[in-house]
C-alpha cells in the first residue's frame, strides 16, 4: 500500500451517552494481591481509573494472600510497582488519596476458618467504614491450583451471596487445562455461584478494537451484506508477538500456544468475527450467538491433523537486532521440552454464511513482529476488464481491523494512477484511535464488573464449547514424535510448514 487517505472522526470529545458511567459502591476483594498481577496490572488500571474519577465512592481494595503483611507495606510494594507499569508520571498527590483506598489481609486460602472469621469480619468493618453498601467483588489473580479451594471456602462461609448488596467474582485465565478439568472448575463455581454472578476473563474481549468488531459489523449497511461465502475468500487471523516466555516457563511448559491464546483469545477473536447479528446488543444474546458459532465450528480432522495444523517451537535468533535464546535454552524450560510456541490452524465453520471460507488462524511468540489483526480477504473481481493493462491481475479488497498496535481499520482497495490511461495502484482507506481516548483492557475489565455488564466476559458454555474443540487436537498434537514440531528461527514469519499450509490452498499468509 503506498496512499493513505487519512480519517480522523475523533476530533471531538465523546459525544454525549457515549461516556462510562461510574458503578455502585462496592468493595474489590483481590485474592493473590502479594503477586504480579495485582502489581502489574490490577493497581495501575484502578490508580488510572481513581484519577479518572470513574471509581464510585465507597471503592475500597481488601487484598489477601499468604504473605504477612501491614497494609501500609502493601501499599509501598504497590506504588514500587505503579511506578513500573505507569507511562506517564504517578501524580504524588492522587496516589496519597488513591492508597487510602487499598487495605490488606493475610489469609490461607485452603483453611476454611480464615474466610469465616478473618476475611468475612475484616470485610464487614471496612464496609462500615467505607460505606460501600455491601456490594462485593472477588477477584481471583491467584495460581489456578487454588481456584476451587477459593469457591469452596467462600460458598461454605456463606460469602458468595451478598448481605443487601451484590456478590461477584472474576476469574482469570486459564480457565482448565482441557475440557474435563475446565468443565470440573465449573461445576464447583456453578455449585455456589450463580452465572450471573461468574466474570470469565478474556482481556482480548476489552480491548477498544475487539470491542469495536460488534459495532463495525452491524453499525454499517455497507459490510453486512458482504459479510459471507459468497463474497468472502478467506479470513486470517493473526496474533503474532516479539516476546518470548519471559519468566513464565512453569506455567508456559505445561500449557503451549493453543492452550495459552487459541482456546481463548483468538477463539473469541473468530467468534467475534463470524458470528449471526445477535437480536440485541447485551450479554446474554451476543454470548448465545458465541456458543451456536462454536456449535457450528466443523471439528479437526484428527486422522489428517497436518491438513489442519502446523505447530513449531522458537530457536535461537534475533529480535530488533538483539541476539535472542531458543525457547528450550529459556530458563526454567526442560532441554528436550516439545511445548509448541508458534501454531497455525485452518477452521471451516459449517452454516449458511460460512460454508467453505476458510479461517486461518496463527499465533506465536518471538516472530518477527508484535501484531494482532483479522483480515477479511474477498473475493477477485469477476471479470478484469483491464486485463491488457494489468496483465499480472490486480489484487483483490482487504478489510484488516487492527487490533494492536496502532488499533484501528483499513481498507484496501484499487484506485487509478492519476496521469495514467489504465493503470491502477492498491490504497488504502484508514482509520486509527487516537491513544488518549482509551480505557485500556484491564480498566475495562474492572469497570464492566462493577456495573454487573458481563459481555466482556466469556459465559460457562463458551469455554467448555472452545475446549471440547480444542482438546482432541491438542492429545493428538501430543502424541506424536518429536519430529513433527518444528524449530523456527526467532524473529522470523515461524516455520515453514505454515507456510505450506496456506500455499496448499493458493493463498499466502499477510507479512508481519
Ligand atoms: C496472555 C498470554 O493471555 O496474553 C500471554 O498468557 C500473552 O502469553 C498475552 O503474551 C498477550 O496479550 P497482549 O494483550 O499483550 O496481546
Amino acid at each position: 500500500m503506498n496512499k493513505t487517505f487519512g480519517v480522523n472522526p475523533f476530533t471531538a470529545p465523546p459525544p454525549l451517552g457515549c461516556a462510562v458511567d461510574t458503578p455502585e459502591p462496592c468493595a474489590l476483594v483481590i485474592f493473590g494481591a502479594s503477586g504480579d498481577l495485582t502489581k502489574r496490572k490490577l493497581i495501575p488500571s484502578l490508580y488510572r481509573l481513581f484519577k479518572n474519577r470513574l471509581l464510585p465512592p465507597g471503592f475500597f481494595v481488601l487484598g489477601t494472600g499468604r504473605t504477612e503483611m501491614p497494609s501500609e507495606r502493601f501499599r509501598e510494594v504497590l506504588l514500587a510497582g505503579l511506578r513500573e507499569s505507569l507511562t506517564e508520571e504517578c501524580d504524588e498527590a492522587c496516589w496519597r488519596d488513591f492508597a487510602s483506598l487499598l487495605h490488606y489481609q493475610s489469609m490461607e486460602y485452603q483453611n476454611p476458618q480464615d474466610y469465616v472469621a478473618t476475611l468475612a469480619g475484616r470485610l464487614s468493618s471496612l464496609e462500615q467504614d467505607m460505606g460501600s453498601g455491601g456490594n462485593r467483588i472477588y477477584y481471583l489473580a491467584t495460581p489456578p491450583t487454588v481456584y476451587e479451594n477459593i469457591f469452596t471456602n467462600l460458598g461454605r462461609a456463606g460469602l458468595s451471596t451478598g448481605e443487601g448488596g451484590s456478590v461477584k467474582i472474576v476469574i482469570e485465565k486459564p480457565f482448565g487445562n482441557d475440557l474435563a478439568s475446565a468443565q470440573k472448575l465449573n461445576k464447583t463455581l456453578l455449585a455456589f455461584f450463580r452465572e450471573e454472578q461468574i466474570f470469565r476473563i478474556d482481556h482480548y474481549l476489552a480491548k477498544e478494537t475487539v470491542q469495536n468488531i460488534l459495532m463495525f459489523r452491524f453499525a454499517n449497511s455497507l459490510f453486512e451484506p458482504l459479510w459471507n461465502r459468497r463474497y468472502i475468500d478467506h479470513i486470517q487471523i493473526t496474533a503474532a508477538e516479539t516476546l518470548g516466555i519471559e519468566q513464565r516457563a512453569g506455567y508456559y511448559e505445561a500449557a503451549g500456544v493453543l492452550r495459552d491464546m487459541f482456546q481463548n483469545h483468538i477463539f473469541q477473536l473468530l467468534a467475534l468475527t463470524a458470528l449471526e447479528p445477535p437480536a440485541t446488543f447485551s450479554a446474554p444474546r451476543v454470548r448465545d450467538e458465541k456458543a451456536k458459532l462454536f456449535q457450528s465450528v466443523r471439528p479437526f480432522p484428527l486422522d489428517r491433523p497436518d491438513d489442519c495444523a502446523v505447530i513449531g517451537q522458537y530457536g535461537r535468533g534475533s529480535i530488533d537486532g538483539k541476539e535472542v535464546a531458543g525457547y528450550r535454552e529459556e530458563a526454567g524450560v526442560a532441554p528436550d521440552s516439545r511445548t509448541p510456541t508458534y501454531a497455525a490452524l485452518k477452521v471451516f465453520i459449517d452454516n449458511w454464511r460460512w460454508q467453505g471460507v476458510p479461517f486461518y488462524l496463527r499465533s506465536g511468540k518471538r516472530l518477527a513482529a508484535r501484531r494482532t489483526e483479522i483480515a477479511i480477504s474477498y473475493r477477485s473481481v469477476p471479470h478484469l476488464m483491464f486485463s491488457r493493462a494489468m496483465a499480472g491481475g490486480i489484487e483483490p479488497n482487504t478489510l484488516l481491523l487492527r487490533v494492536q498496535p496502532d488499533e484501528g481499520i483499513t481498507l484496501e482497495i484499487q484506485a487509478k494512477n492519476p496521469g495514467s490511461r489504465v493503470c491502477l495502484t492498491p490504497v488504502s482507506l484508514d482509520f486509527s484511535y487516537p491513544r488518549e481516548v482509551e480505557l485500556d483492557a484491564y480498566e475495562w475489565v474492572l469497570l464492566s464488573c462493577m456495573e454487573g455488564d458481563q459481555m466482556l466476559f466469556v459465559r460457562g458454555d463458551g469455554v467448555d464449547l472452545s475446549w471440547g474443540l480444542l482438546t482432541p487436537l491438542i492429545e493428538q498434537l501430543e502424541s506424536k514424535g518429536a519430529t513433527d514440531l518444528p524449530t523456527y528461527t526467532a524473529g522470523t514469519d515461524g516455520p515453514m510448514a505454515a507456510a505450506q499450509l496456506l500455499e496448499k490452498d493458493g493463498r499466502k499468509w499477510r507479512p508481519l
